[in-house]
């Protein structure tokens, strides 16, 4: 029975929301897992067993995002863009619930701890970690595994071999959450 809340349409409980935007849609592999209440719009393409969490935006409107393989973008997060300002997360990246990333770029394996911000035109270098409740004031790049923390964010160390493995980990678990959301969610009403 349609439910009249998604207007007549009957979600599909592992993929959600996905919407072209004056003709341009998004790329979305088959793979991935858009969550029912997550919105993707326009320009933005999104990389195998990449997960997009509930309550997610992604407005590629003004600029392209680029998300890669493997990546989780955890509930709440938004994702946007400027003018000549586009959004690139590489592979195997984890965003953390709630966080507003801004334009700017992640490469792969970076981390963004719960809550923090991403400002325009920043960089994250590979491995490279933005702590919980951080901001990254527009411009600024995160080294190689470095873990910078605050508001405004600072370089806090270099985080060792140990400490690498323990954040790529996040990245694993949440990629075979993914896979587990896209086979086994169901609506229950
Ligand atoms: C940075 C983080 C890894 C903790 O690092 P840590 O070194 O083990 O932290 P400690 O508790 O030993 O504190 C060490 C110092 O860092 C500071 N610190 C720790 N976490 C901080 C944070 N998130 N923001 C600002 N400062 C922080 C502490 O105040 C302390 O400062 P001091 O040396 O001046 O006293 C942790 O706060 C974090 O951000 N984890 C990310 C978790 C996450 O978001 N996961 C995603 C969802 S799965």
């Amino acid at each position: 029975m349609p439910d009249p809340r998604f207007g007549g349409v009957v979600p599909e409980a592992g993929f959600g929301p996905v919407f072209s935007l004056d003709g341009v849609t998004p790329t979305i592999h088959s793979d991935a897992f858009i969550a029912s209440t997550a919105a993707v719009i326009g320009n933005v393409s999104v990389g195998s067993e990449t997960g997009i969490w509930f309550h997610c935006l992604v407005r590629g409107d003004l600029a392209p995002i680029r998300i890669g393989a493997r990546t989780n973008i955890q509930d709440g997060t938004i994702i946007h863009v400027d003018f000549d300002a586009p959004a690139y997360i590489g592979d195997d990246v984890t965003v953390g619930h709630n966080s507003v990333i801004h334009a700017c770029t992640i490469k792969n394996r970076g981390f963004v701890g719960i809550s923090a911000t991403v400002l325009d035109r920043c960089i994250i270098e590979e491995g490279g970690m933005l702590a919980a409740g951080g901001l990254l004031t527009p411009g600024k790049v995160i080294g190689p595994n470095e873990l910078w923390t605050g508001s405004p964010a600072k370089l806090r160390r270099v985080m060792d071999a140990e400490e690498q493995a323990k954040f790529a980990r996040n990245a694993r678990v949440y990629r075979d959450l993914a896979r587990r959301f896209r086979a086994g969610l169901q609506s229950a009403i």
